[in-house]
């Protein structure tokens, strides 16, 4: 197209850099570097951005298992874990969430979708036994539910061998798994579900950590027990005052 302003000099016009190789390379890198800084800049200060929270503390091995069911059963699908800081979002699910709250969650589990409610703070909303019958059969509690039944967990034996590998790993991305968790997650993982184990270590380790949830079958543990386990902990790590900040900030 002909330059629409006559008046000014023509060099510069949309025409003039798309047939000029050298001028159109050097303003694209212009263009993508300025947008690459505006990206990456603020993560140099990620530390003080994610305000610290006393009380997060990473998930107890048998809530991790749980939590990958929950990804490997696709519940991200329907089901948001962020609760945003809207009026009708918190009155109906809670204070919205802040960012220490998932921050040892790799990957995250905000999710984009809400065919189902926010889980965020769905963590001692409901008994174990409800998660029960809610996952087996999602309309014997709720008639209008659309959500899939999950009754096979109650009978998948959970698989616990590789629970030491998969800490080391989140230890590797900065969860602070140590050494003592990872040769004590078998252990943890029969104490959580009151098969045994040591209680009182695993609450040292992990404080706040519920014990003894209803298992599906006395004496086995089943993949339904972890998934409940996780549910459980969801939002219930950080305390928020009446001011609505959560208690124990750590002060950057
Ligand atoms: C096809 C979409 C869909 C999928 C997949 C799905 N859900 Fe749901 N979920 C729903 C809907 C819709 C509701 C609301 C009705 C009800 O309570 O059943 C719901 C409700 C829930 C509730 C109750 C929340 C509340 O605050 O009342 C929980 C807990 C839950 N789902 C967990 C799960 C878990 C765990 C999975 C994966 C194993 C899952 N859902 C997979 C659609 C889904």
């Amino acid at each position: 197209m002909a330059n629409p302003n006559p008046a000014s000099p023509a060099k510069f016009t949309h025409a003039n850099i798309e047939k000029s190789v050298p001028l159109l390379l050097m303003l694209t890198f212009l263009v993508i570097s300025l947008g690459g800084i505006v990206e990456i800049v603020p993560l140099f200060t990620i530390q003080s951005t994610v305000q610290k929270v006393g009380n997060i503390r990473p998930y107890t091995p048998l809530e991790l298992l749980g939590r990958d069911i929950y990804i490997r059963e696709g519940c991200y699908l329907c089901h948001s874990q962020m609760i945003r800081s809207f009026r009708d979002e918190t009155q109906r699910y809670g204070h919205y969430s802040i960012a220490a709250e998932s921050m040892y969650d790799h990957p995250f589990q905000w999710g984009s979708k809400r065919i189902g409610p926010d889980l965020a703070r769905v963590g001692g909303r409901y008994s174990n036994a409800w998660h029960m019958a809610h996952l087996t059969d999602p309309r014997a509690v709720v008639p209008q539910s659309v959500m899939p039944p999950y009754a096979f967990l109650k009978h998948d034996a959970l698989e616990t061998a590789d629970i030491d590998e998969r800490l080391k790993t989140l230890a590797i991305e900065g969860v602070p798994y140590d050494n003592r968790m990872e040769i004590a997650a078998q252990s943890d993982i029969l104490a959580q579900a009151g098969l045994g184990g040591d209680a009182a270590a695993l609450t040292k380790r992990y404080p706040g950590a519920k014990v003894a949830s209803a298992l599906v079958y006395p004496g086995k543990l089943t993949e339904m027990d972890a998934l409940i386990a996780y549910l459980q902990v969801l939002g219930t790590m950080v305390d928020f005052n009446a001011a609505g900040d959560p208690v124990g900030t750590v002060k950057p």
